[in-house]
């Protein structure tokens, strides 16, 4: 097994590798990220630590964050309007399902940025990998090209510190999770992973999907195939608010369609449980 560090990441020359900033020990490498970001710090440079001791997830969680897993942020800026943000995620969620494939995990993607791990039959699954897409927008508005100009009001998407925690080499137990399951490579495998090996096809993975951004259909056609969401019924949680219904499909920015009391409604974010079968 290689030794994850700085010198081995670099040698992977990887575009999304252009800037290494390896740590043993950090709070969140997603504040690093950020703080990189707002310095100047370009597409492409990625931030990882051996340990994390503050790892955030969504909606204000923490992220445990031991030895043995790998945990990263990295700092994109791809070109497009803040609008389309949104598309970071389903990209990354792409990327990482099709390296988890690779390994022969036949991880699904549950909206918007889970990746889980399913036994046949089974509604809910285990959570293997997490991504957390950050943005920061530019305050200047797009100025108007011409009469009808589309983007004209839009801002520019300045960066986006995308955050992945890949549970690995580690034990499900490792994770101190006790309200839901959780599953590490290790548990899946039955054996460790060159974690090396496994940040070159995620980042190869990764920088595939990120160059079809502005082709996102053919993104969105690898999310649906790789997805355990649309079809089933779902609760979904966003600001305090509850929904119950069927999820049907993403709309072509990726939003998801959720069919509920005879009506269709469009979420960009949310948590979702799979229900069971008869629980809606
Ligand atoms: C989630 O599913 O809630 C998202 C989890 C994201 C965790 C990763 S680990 C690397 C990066 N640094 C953090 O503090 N969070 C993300």
């Amino acid at each position: 097994m290689s030794e994850l560090n700085r010198y081995a990441i670099e040698l992977l020359s990887s575009p999304l590798a252009v800037r290494v900033d390896f740590h043993e020990e950090l709070g969140s490498t997603q504040e690093r990220g950020r703080k990189l970001a707002h310095a100047g710090a370009p597409h492409g440079t990625l931030v990882v630590s051996r340990i994390q001791t503050g790892g955030r997830g969504r909606l204000g969680r923490g992220w445990v964050s031991p030895s043995g897993g790998l945990w990263m942020s990295l700092i994109l800026r791809p070109g497009i309007l803040a609008s389309l943000a949104p598309r970071v995620t389903q990209v990354a969620a792409v990327g990482v399902a099709k390296t988890l494939w690779g390994l022969g995990i036949e991880a699904r993607i549950k909206w918007p940025n889970d990746l889980l791990v399913l036994k046949p039959g089974e509604a809910e699954g285990r959570k293997i990998c997490g991504i957390l897409a950050e943005s920061s927008v530019d305050n200047v508005p797009v100025a108007a090209k011409g009469p009808g100009d589309s983007d004209a009001g839009d801002h520019r998407l300045n960066f986006v510190i995308l955050g992945i925690g890949l549970n690995a080499n580690l034990d499900p137990e490792d994770l101190n999770v006790f309200d839901r399951e959780v599953a590490t490579l290790r548990s899946e495998l039955g054996h460790d992973v060159d974690l090396v090996q496994l940040l070159s096809s995620l980042l190869s993975n990764l920088n595939d999907e990120l160059e079809k951004i502005k082709d996102f259909g053919v993104v969105l056609d690898d999310w649906r195939a790789l997805n355990c969401t649309l079809g089933k019924s779902v609760r979904v949680r966003k600001f305090g608010e509850v929904l119950e219904g069927r999820a049907v499909d993403l709309t072509p920015e990726g939003a998801l369609l959720l069919e509920a009391s005879g009506d269709t409604i469009e979420l960009f974010e949310g948590e979702v449980d799979h229900l069971g079968q008869g629980e809606a």
